[in-house]
């Protein structure tokens, strides 16, 4: 399905019942901020108070990625744009089964479509398993830039992970920081 514009995409998105998460959800969390941004962030799936504010990352792990975003520059309200790979809570927070990702992946690329990104940061391995390579190691792999067709792939550690393993951290931020040096080197206005 081809959508004119990001308001006939969220419409049609919020009334999902593709796959069983509408069950359990209290609502769709479609996605936030800047949709002409050059710079999309793609988490897995949205958690318990993400379910209930219908924002993406707005819980202690979204407070943390929002501490990263500010260090190199970046601000969901502003010139960037965030989104999950599912858009509907799994019930305690489980994976996001494969079916459930595969159901709700045409909405992402919608998004996709219509926001044009030159740069796409996948936060955990759901999302960089997803979209960058079924074998993604985020230990092995996070901050490397991959090209796939017209845009940059990175993978980097999902917050909530660091939240549990506060000894990524330090790496987690050389790949925000290796991230603003390529936004510079593709001299992306921001
Ligand atoms: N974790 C995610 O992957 N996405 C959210 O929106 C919140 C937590």
């Amino acid at each position: 399905m081809k959508y004119e514009s990001f308001d006939e995409l969220k419409r049609a998105c919020l009334i999902c019942e593709k796959c069983s998460l509408c069950k359990t959800r209290t609502q769709v969390v479609f996605g936030v901020g800047n949709e002409n941004a050059d710079i999309l962030f793609v988490g897995e799936g949205p958690g318990e108070t993400e379910d209930l504010q219908g924002e993406p990352f707005v819980g202690r792990a979204g407070q943390l990625l929002d501490k990263y975003l500010q260090v190199i520059g970046l601000d969901r309200k502003k010139n960037i744009y965030i989104a999950n790979i599912v858009k509907c809570r799994p019930p305690q927070n489980r994976d996001p089964q494969a079916e459930e990702q595969e159901l709700c992946i045409d909405w992402l690329r919608a998004q996709t479509r219509l926001i044009r990104p030159k740069i796409i940061v996948c936060l955990g391995r759901i999302a960089a398993q997803k979209l960058i390579a079924e074998d993604f190691r985020v230990t092995k792999q996070h901050g490397e830039f991959i090209q796939k067709g017209n845009i940059l792939f990175m993978g980097t550690f999902h917050p909530a992970a660091l939240l549990r393993n506060p000894l990524n951290k330090p790496d987690a931020l050389s790949d925000f920081q290796a991230l603003r040096e390529k936004i510079k080197e593709l001299n992306i206005q921001i």
